[in-house]
């Protein structure tokens, strides 16, 4: 490695030899992470498990986004259960802002110190009050300063929900691995959290946050393993049923609806369909189980109006 490389990896909190010997056994190639995502329950194509396995190795965040329930969160959720490391979850929403992503003061903390110390006698600096132990570690702090070796997986889950100042911010993060807290001072990663971002797309991201991230756009999977997902993760359903609630969630998806449904209704489906005992779709399932599904009542009309013998695919009359 030269001088620089070197230079570059200090600066960058990485990479700990031994984060990377944990990350190359869990993912030595796309094939074998694509076996080890699926022993865990999470189904990927080769381009999916293949900007993964990049993400880990190279390593770089990566830019998740594609429709509701087409497993976006799944995922980072998925590849900390191979590496075996912690996943921390950042949920952004509109005025998340910095300190609730980074860490916070433990204030009744800090002020029971202040008591104690009064009623002891003793004297108390402030930088005594500014230590670690009133350090509220928030989530990317948390990513930052995990020990490893096995390096936690940071998700940052619906980006597109915060607002561009919390964006920016985090671009320093992503760029350094490090963050600056003034009472006490820099703190660099340890080992450089594998960083999973997602996005609905409700708006665009900047460029300067996508140039930093690997991209992927995650497709509404195909029937065959739309059927597989649906077995795994509802053991006790018929196999024609998963097929058949497959095929119906497709007829559905056709139409013009506020909210097509999407993979995480046609698990919630065939679970409704189970408890009731039924084993092959028919339209008064459909019917009475409807709510499970489609969840605006312009859509209900919808679907009505086009016919529930169409959704479950039987034949007119
Ligand atoms: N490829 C997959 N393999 C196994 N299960 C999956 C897969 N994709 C989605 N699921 C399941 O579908 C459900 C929805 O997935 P998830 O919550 O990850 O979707 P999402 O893309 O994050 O949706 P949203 O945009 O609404 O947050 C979960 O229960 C998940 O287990
Ligand atoms: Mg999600």
């Amino acid at each position: 490695m030269t001088d620089d490389a070197a230079a570059e990896d200090a600066r960058r909190g990485g990479p700990d030899p031994a984060a990377r010997r944990a990350v190359a056994r869990a993912a030595p190639d796309p094939q074998t992470l694509q076996a080890a995502l699926d022993a865990t329950g999470y189904l990927t194509d080769t381009g999916l498990s293949t900007a993964l396995y990049l993400a880990l190795r190279l390593p770089q965040p990566i830019l998740l986004e594609g429709e509701p329930g087409v497993g976006k969160t799944e995922a980072a959720r998925a590849l900390a259960a191979v590496l075996g490391g912690p996943l921390i979850r950042l949920q952004c929403y509109d005025g998340l802002d910095a300190a609730e992503a980074l860490y916070e003061w433990n204030y009744p903390r800090q002020l029971l110190g202040i008591r104690l110390a009064e009623s002891r006698g003793e004297p108390l600096a402030e930088a005594d009050l500014f230590a670690d132990a009133y350090l509220l570690r928030r989530p990317v702090l948390a990513a930052l300063t995990h020990p490893g070796p096995t390096p936690a997986v940071l998700l940052i889950d619906e980006i597109d929900r915060a607002d561009d100042d919390f964006e920016a911010f985090l671009l320093e993060v992503l760029a350094d691995a490090s963050v600056t807290i003034p009472e006490l001072g820099t703190v660099r990663a340890a080992v450089t959290p594998v960083v999973v971002l997602t996005s609905n797309r409700t708006r665009d991201l900047h460029d300067a946050l996508k140039r930093r991230c690997l991209y992927h756009w995650i497709d509404y999977p195909d029937t065959e393993r739309v059927v597989e997902i649906l077995r795994r993760r509802v053991p006790g359903a018929s196999a024609a049923l998963a097929t058949e609630v497959t095929a119906a969630v497709r007829r559905l998806r056709t139409l013009e609806l506020q909210k097509p449904p999407g993979i995480a209704e046609s698990i919630d489906w065939v679970s409704a369909l189970t408890v009731l005992g039924v084993e092959r779709l028919e339209a008064e399932d459909a019917d009475r189980t409807l709510g499970v599904l489609v969840k605006y009542r312009e859509d209900h009309d919808l679907v009505r109006d086009r016919g529930l013998t169409w959704l479950v695919g039987a034949p007119d009359g």
